[in-house]
């Protein structure tokens, strides 16, 4: 697990768009697996910019996500399915639609909805790059603490300072979803490689213990241990406080 401080969200998420758009140039058929939430908002439109100066061709290039809160239709205005197209995918007309991954969180039958996309992800083979955010707590994707480092993608309750952290986005708290699809510990560390990017004061406890810490289900994120190939991006705040 290497760790990098890359000062702040702007460096950052500059590094990340590279790492993105160079992995796409090495292979036009590449896998990413993305995540949403208030960490990447920068890294996305900065690689939109990198992806149109380079005329990059995204035809072949598949996408997933790791989560969509259940009950959102994909047009909700806080849905995942809309921050993406928001962020990324409306600002490129090479990406192709039937490439776009991204759980459906309004189906009638949620299982078979998580059982498909589990299925889908492994039929198209291992994100070459897999980015992730960090809960306060500890979650990667909607992982939460106690969950199974054997799990894959399946409905999942948010914990209530998960719902907190997430009411940023929403008018109020009571119209934060309390469920999400997410992809489970096990998918996502079949990735190739993953990059976890943390900001700012509210994380920093999460990746002390991550970084100090033993290999417990009680931290989610503690799974990436076990993985060959982890970088962890944290800014000032975080790194200057783990001195
Ligand atoms: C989002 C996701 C979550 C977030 C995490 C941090 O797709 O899977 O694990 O990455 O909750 O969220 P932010 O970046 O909003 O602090």
């Amino acid at each position: 697990m290497k760790l990098i401080n890359l000062k702040n969200k702007a460096i950052a998420s500059d590094y990340v768009a590279i790492e993105l758009l160079k992995l796409i140039q090495d292979n036009p058929k590449a896998i990413l697996g993305l995540a949403t939430g208030n960490t990447m908002t920068d890294i996305y439109p900065r690689f939109s910019e990198l992806l149109e100066a380079n005329d990059t061709d995204l035809s072949e290039v598949q996408t997933f996500n790791l989560d969509e809160y259940v009950g959102l239709e994909p047009e909700h205005s806080q849905s995942y399915h809309t921050y993406m197209h928001k962020l990324l995918f409306d600002h490129n007309s090479s990406w192709q639609a039937s490439n776009i991954h991204i759980p459906q969180g309004k189906v009638d039958d949620l299982e078979a909805e998580s059982k498909r996309y589990e299925e889908y992800l492994k039929s198209i083979g291992n994100p070459d790059i897999q980015l992730l955010g960090i809960g306060e707590n500890g979650h990667i994707g909607f992982n939460e603490p106690g969950t199974s480092f054997e799990s894959e993608t399946r409905v999942v309750d948010l914990t209530d300072s998960t719902v907190k952290a997430n009411s940023v986005n929403f008018d109020k708290i009571e119209d934060v979803p309390k469920q999400a699809v997410s992809m489970g510990l096990k998918s996502i560390m079949r990735a190739n490689r993953i990059i976890l990017i943390a900001f700012g004061e509210r994380k920093q406890e999460a990746i002390r213990r991550l970084l100090e810490g033993e290999t417990t289900e009680d931290l989610p994120a503690s799974i990436l241990h076990n993985h060959p190939n982890v970088e962890i991006i944290i800014d000032d705040t975080i790194y200057n406080n783990l001195k």
